[in-house]
């Protein structure tokens, strides 16, 4: 198991074949697992998991196969939250640390995209550090002022909420 802060995750093997599918609720302990491994080292929000009963519909996960002895488990995981009738954040993204850098967050913002498109969303919206991971998958970054009031929505619950260093980005899907 890796561990920080009585945070764990099983020690998946990075060549492990990993498939992309909606969440289940069984899904949710092996999510809030892997979101607070990095929510511990300063990278996402931490999410309870009631929150994440209440939105399981909203994720993707990528799942890991037993590989070499190793366990199977979550690779990877991302939301799509929908916000307004035009308007959806992508949230709660998140890689194993034995994927990162194989495409497979691309994938799941893809994941989420072909979702929004369906929807007939017109944009996609989301929060983060990660500047140049979602400019990679077609993201600009935007001015934090004058954004849909939406936005702001999950806010209130963060701990930086009086110093936010987050950027907004925005996805056109037109
Ligand atoms: C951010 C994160 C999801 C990226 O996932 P990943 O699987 O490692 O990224 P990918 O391999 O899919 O990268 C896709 C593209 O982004 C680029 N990219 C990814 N991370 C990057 C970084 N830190 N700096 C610059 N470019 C980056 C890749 O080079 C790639 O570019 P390409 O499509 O032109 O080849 C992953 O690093 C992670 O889980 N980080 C910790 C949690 C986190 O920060 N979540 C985001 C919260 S909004």
């Amino acid at each position: 198991m890796l561990t920080l802060d009585s945070i764990a995750i099983p020690d998946l093997h990075p060549d492990a074949p990993v498939a992309t599918r909606k969440a289940r609720l069984t899904d949710i302990e092996a999510i809030h697992e892997l979101i607070g491994y990095w929510a511990a080292r300063g990278q996402m929000l931490v999410r309870s998991k009631q929150l994440l009963a209440e939105t399981i519909r909203d994720f993707f996960v990528l799942e890991a196969a037993p590989h070499e002895g190793r366990p199977g488990g979550l690779a990877g995981v991302c939301g799509l939250h929908l916000l307004a009738p035009d308007l959806a954040e992508v949230r709660g993204l998140a890689v194993h640390p034995a994927f990162q850098g194989k495409g497979l967050g691309k994938t799941l913002v893809l994941a989420c995209e072909a979702e929004g498109r369906a929807l007939g969303l017109p944009a996609l919206f989301a929060w983060t550090y990660q500047q140049k991971f979602f400019e990679a998958c077609g993201y600009t970054r935007i001015d934090k002022t004058n954004l849909h009031p939406k936005v702001w929505s999950e806010c209130q619950r963060c701990a930086f909420f009086e110093n936010c260093n987050e950027i907004a980005m925005l996805r056109s899907l037109d």
